[in-house]
C-alpha cells in the first residue's frame, strides 16, 4: 500500500510539473521567445519528466493490478494523453501559423485538465 501511495504522489508531481512546463513552453512560443525554448535544458527536461510520469503510470497500472481493458476512465487516459501529445506538437512545433499553435495549445490544455478530471473521478464523463 505504502508503495502504491509514494508512486502516486510521484505520478501527479510529475503530471503537475508536465502541464506547467506545457503551459509555460506554450506561453514562451505565443510570446515569441523561440530563442529560449530553443535551449538544450528546455528541450531536454520536459521529455525527462513525462518519461517519470509515464514510468510511474505504467507502475502503478501493474501494482495496483488495474484491469486496463475493464477500466474506461484509464482508456479515456490513454485516448486523452494521445489527444494531448498530438495537439502540444502542433502547439509547439508543426503548426504553420500562430492562430493554429493557438487553438492546438488552447485545446492541449483542454485535454490534460480532462485527463486530470477523470484521474480524480474514474469517470469517462466527469462534467
Ligand atoms: C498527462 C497524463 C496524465 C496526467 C495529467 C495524470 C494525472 C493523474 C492524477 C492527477 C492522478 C491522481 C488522481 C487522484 O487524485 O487520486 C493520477 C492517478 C493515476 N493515474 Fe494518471 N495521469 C496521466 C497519465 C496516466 C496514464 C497514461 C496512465 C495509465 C495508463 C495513468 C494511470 C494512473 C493510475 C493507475 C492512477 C492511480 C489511481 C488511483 O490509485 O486512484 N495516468 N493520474
Amino acid at each position: 500500500m505504502y508503495p502504491y501511495l509514494i508512486l502516486k504522489h510521484a505520478h501527479m508531481g510529475f503530471a503537475y510539473l508536465s502541464i506547467l512546463l506545457f503551459a509555460a513552453r506554450g506561453g514562451l512560443m505565443l510570446g515569441g521567445k523561440q530563442h529560449i525554448l530553443a535551449l538544450k535544458p528546455v528541450r531536454i527536461l520536459p521529455h525527462v519528466i513525462d518519461t517519470l510520469l509515464l514510468g510511474c503510470a505504467i507502475a502503478l497500472v501493474v501494482m495496483g493490478g488495474w484491469p486496463i481493458l475493464h477500466s474506461p476512465w484509464l482508456i479515456a487516459k490513454i485516448a486523452g494523453l494521445i489527444a494531448y501529445i498530438a495537439l502540444g506538437s502542433v502547439a509547439l512545433k508543426y503548426g504553420r501559423s500562430k492562430p493554429s499553435r493557438l487553438i492546438a495549445f488552447i485545446l492541449a490544455l483542454a485535454c490534460v485538465a480532462y485527463i486530470v478530471l477523470v484521474a480524480k473521478t474514474k469517470m469517462i464523463a466527469p462534467f
